[in-house]
């Protein structure tokens, strides 16, 4: 891969492995065998993440895909959510952990969470890799974090730029 020169290294690729099975372990032991368990991956950001995670939960689990939209191509939040695709597995009595790229302001996964709870789950959990705890603009506190994060624009391991980088198997920051 040709690597653009001027991404500064913020995470590595073997400390987000290693945080990853720690967090799986978290996931696996949170859970019983006969638990019915759903992963919601909310795209795109998060198909790195959750593709690595769930390989890290020993449990049987169900896999689904959401897609909002906030920011288009933009760096920071337009504070407007728009759900261009929604989960088609029913939730209803079941477990689920929803699973995001990195939390900003906390509107993303606030309105999810809002929104799925309506749906009666038997509870739900949220997990992303990266807190930005300093750009929150609303009351969100995410149950499960790889990592604190600086208050910086980040790319790679899912995270996009314009929606290039995301294949990166690190995370950056993109020095301009
Ligand atoms: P929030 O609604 O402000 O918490 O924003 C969360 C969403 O914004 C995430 O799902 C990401 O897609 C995107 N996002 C926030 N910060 C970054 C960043 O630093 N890099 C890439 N995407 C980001
Ligand atoms: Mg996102």
């Amino acid at each position: 891969m040709v690597l653009d020169n001027k991404i500064e290294e913020l995470f590595s690729e073997d400390r987000i492995n290693r945080r990853i099975k720690e967090l799986g372990e978290v996931f696996t032991n949170l859970y019983d065998i006969t638990d019915e368990v759903v992963v919601i991956c909310l795209l795109r950001g998060g198909f790195i993440f959750t593709a690595d995670l769930v390989r890290n939960i020993k449990r049987n689990v169900l896999i689904d895909f959401m897609s909002v939209s906030s920011y288009g191509n933009e760096t920071t939040s337009s504070g407007q959510l728009k759900i261009e695709k929604d989960i088609s597995v029913d939730i209803a009595n079941k477990h689920v952990i929803i699973i995001d790229d990195i939390i900003d302001t906390g509107l993303t996964m606030k309105e999810i969470k809002e929104l799925l709870l309506k749906r009666n789950p038997k509870s739900i959990k949220t997990c992303c890799l990266l807190d930005k705890e300093e750009g929150r603009t609303v009351n969100m506190s995410v149950d499960y974090c790889g990592f604190k994060c600086p208050n910086k624009y980040v790319i790679g391991y899912g995270m996009d730029s314009c929606n290039s980088y995301r294949n990166l198997p690190f995370i950056g920051v993109l020095d301009v």
